[in-house]
């Protein structure tokens, strides 16, 4: 089906007003059927939930479409699904893959660089579409980043589900001993939490999956607040997951089970998870062999995703699997274990049922369990479940009462709570029972989804400047130019007379061309420092380092900009929170704009950049704080900034980031370089922005000032007759 095809459909029924919700998840692999579930570390839980929501929501009449977005994979070692841009999930449910970064698979700490570019993809779909999403929902901090840019440009509110917490995983790291660098240089885990903290502060609801999620682990993040949380559990699938019934079958698998096993009719005790480090299931084969009468009551059964070489395998599976198999060896388990090579996921209800079926249990040994959705289909079977006692475990089990509660570390008490639990059958029998009841009232995506449209249409009526779902016709469309400049003034346009001149002229001759600044000065300041520069009037002018934007003849002030971009902004609070801030001082009058407040770094040392931030946000002070050549503190609002305006005036044009050239040299410039823009920084830009060198379309000139943006203008060949793609 192409685009086209379906937003004919779509319009039709948004016409009636009904909501678009646009999900987005963008790593591992996503398509709608045959997921690949633990084939990757990526590619688990979080995918199948956010295909079942997006089904889900679907089939609401409240909604009219569900678009998933996630990241276009073309990749000769994967399936061509993943290629696809556009994949029907259902009558109203589209998954729509959109690239970023390199075409072949990335795994999710590696694809940091590319997510501004995915955020400038998402915002030109929406502009394709022609339709606003009523809210977008990011799943995981990646999403979340990028969710945060487009909701700052868009105004459209914005959802998060986390999944997991970067501040989490940190604790859990360290405590088993690895050092903060080694947890850096594996997971990037830094910039995770800072977008963390980032989406926080401007998400208009977080939902969590537990009540532990909400209470404890969201709340070590400095941006959290109480009153935008709120706990919706994942549902199940129950018309797969049930218990055995009369149409019964065999798995698929069971032969490539009983390979393994001496007598196959012995109860089953089993786990099904990725073969992630933090799964434990090394503890679990401990347990059983450590328990002799385990040993001989049961057998164990182990789903660790496929393999066909584990010497193919990414460190982190390899190292998981490799351990496993020298515990079943060191232990001398033959016989009693059963650890497949493959298993797929259409197999898993049926395997579930074949387990039951031999009175086995379901066992969840992970370090920690933020919710773990395989309890809930296990317990929707009727198996009863021993698990780690944290977040999800221990709402499932105090909901449904259909298990046990371990603690993951100490193996003897598993193999012990296992052992009791199949040899009193009474209580399995017990457990058994409420597990299929109770699964079904309490955790079902029906009600799921009742919730959350209940939820977000409190939050869309909220809003004041409700907007509505059709993008309205570019106010500012100027027929003549097809591409755009944008330089930053200061050390950058202006500081070298002949480079200025030799640009003004190019620019000049070029009538399809718009010419911008974007500067940190206020409106005045502008005028009089390029009138003094005999710098004709710009077109676009994006003043005050972002919070501003000016144009037309009369360059009047865009208002829409203003009241959009000021969410959250508090200058008085702010200015007297910071009054007597070690190390800065404020700017003089002239230089404080309404949003944007501005200070001089008087002492680099004194000044601690880090507890600023972090003092603003535990004052619930939302505020985006730009340090620029070592010398400059400006704060504005979250919702603004130089790259954030830019990309505001870009859509009200109509001039994709891709038609548009910008340059700078400082640290106010940096979210401007980013993203699908071409990126010039002039030779002599401050150190602040070094760290940009080598992110995709970002030129680094030779030349200083205004040569430096020529030189970027031929490497762009931005002026040749050619039609950008
Ligand atoms: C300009 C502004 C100043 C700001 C600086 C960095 O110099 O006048 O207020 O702090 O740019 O953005
Ligand atoms: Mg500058």
């Amino acid at each position: 089906m192409k685009l086209n095809e379906s937003l004919g459909m779509s319009k039709q029924r948004l016409g009636s007003s009904g909501l678009y919700i646009m999900l987005m998840s963008i790593h591992g692999l996503v398509r709608g059927r045959n997921m690949e579930l633990g084939r990757d570390a990526d590619t688990g839980g979080q995918v199948k939930y956010v295909v079942e929501l997006a089904k889900e929501l679907s089939h609401l009449p409240q909604v009219a479409r569900v678009d998933l977005v996630t990241r276009q994979i073309i990749d000769p070692e994967l399936d061509p699904d993943y290629a696809a841009s556009l994949e029907p999930l259902g009558e109203k449910a589209f998954l729509v893959r959109l690239p970023c970064g390199p075409r072949d698979y990335v795994r999710k700490e590696e694809l940091w660089p590319y997510l501004d570019n995915f955020a400038d993809n998402v915002m030109q779909y929406i502009v394709n579409i022609g339709i606003r999403p009523s809210v977008i929902h990011t799943h995981y901090a990646d999403a979340g980043y990028v969710g945060t840019r487009v909701a700052a440009c868009t105004d459209i509110p914005l959802i998060h589900t986390g999944h997991s917490l970067g501040r989490e995983k940190l604790r859990r790291l360290l405590d088993i001993g690895l050092s903060k660098a080694e947890i850096e240089k594996e997971y990037n885990i830094s910039q995770r939490i800072e977008a963390e903290e980032r989406i926080l502060e401007v998400a208009d609801l977080v939902i969590a999956s537990t009540q532990q999620e909400s209470t404890q682990q969201y709340s070590i993040y400095d941006n959290f607040h109480a009153d935008r949380m709120k706990v919706i559990a994942p549902g199940v699938d129950l018309k797969n997951f049930h218990p055995p019934c009369e149409d019964y079958r065999a798995p698929h698998i069971k032969q490539d089970i009983e390979r393994f096993l001496h007598n196959p009719n012995k109860p089953i005790v089993l786990a099904l998870s990725r073969p992630d480090q933090r799964k434990n299931i090394h503890t679990l084969v401990k347990a059983f062999a450590k328990n002799k009468k385990l040993r001989e009551l049961a057998n164990l059964l182990i789903l660790a995703g496929n393999r066909d070489d584990i010497s193919d395998f990414d460190q982190g599976p390899r190292k998981v699997l490799t351990r496993l198999l020298m515990e079943i060896d060191r232990y001398d388990l033959y016989g009693s274990v059963s650890i497949p090579k493959h298993h797929k996921i259409e197999d898993v209800p049926f395997i579930y049922q074949y387990v039951v079926k031999t009175g086995g249990v379901f066992v969840n040994p992970a370090l920690t369990e933020p919710f773990g959705i395989t309890l809930i289909e296990a317990g929707a079977t009727g198996l009863p479940i021993v698990a780690t006692n944290d977040g999800g475990p221990k709402d499932i089990i105090e909901h449904c009462n259909n298990g046990c509660q371990i603690d993951p570390l100490d193996s003897r008490e598993m193999g012990k709570v296992l052992l009791d639990l199949l040899t009193d059958r009474k209580q399995w029998q017990k457990f058994s029972q409420n597990g299929s009841k109770n699964v079904r009232e309490f955790y079902t995506w029906k009600n799921h989804a009742r919730i959350y449209i209940q939820s977000i249409e409190a939050i869309i009526q909220k809003r004041t400047n409700k907007k509505s779902n059709t993008i309205s016709s570019p106010v500012i469309k100027n027929d003549k130019i097809d591409r755009l400049i944008v330089c930053d003034i200061d050390n950058t346009l202006i500081g070298d007379r002949d480079g200025l001149k030799a640009i003004l002229d190019q620019i000049e001759s070029n009538d399809n061309v718009g010419f911008g600044v974007a500067t940190g000065r206020g409106i005045e300041s502008t005028l009089k420092i390029l009138s003094e520069w005999k710098v004709p009037v710009p077109d676009y002018l994006i003043t005050a380092v972002g919070s501003e934007i000016h144009y037309g003849g009369n360059l009047s002030e865009d208002l829409d900009w203003i009241k959009q971009s000021s969410y959250g902004w508090n200058a008085l609070k702010i200015r007297q929170l910071l009054k007597n801030y070690p190390g800065i001082k404020q700017q003089a009058k002239a230089n404080q704009r309404k949003h944007k407040i501005s200070f001089n770094v008087l002492d680099e040392e004194e000044f601690d950049y880090a507890h600023l931030v972090s003092l603003l946000r535990k004052s619930s002070l939302h505020a985006n704080v730009i340090y620029s050549h070592g010398a400059y503190l400006d704060i504005l609002p979250i919702r603004s900034s130089k790259g954030l305006a830019l990309r505001y005036l870009a859509s009200k044009l109509q001039i994709s980031p891709e038609r548009i050239l910008v340059a700078g040299d400082s640290g106010n410039d940096a979210e401007m370089l980013t993203g699908n823009t071409l990126g010039v920084v002039v030779a002599n830009y401050s150190e602040e922005i070094a760290a940009l060198r080598g992110q995709p379309s970002i030129y680094f000139a030779e030349k200083s000032n205004a040569w430096g943006v020529k030189e970027g203008i031929q490497f762009y060949k931005f002026f040749d007759d050619y039609k950008i793609a």
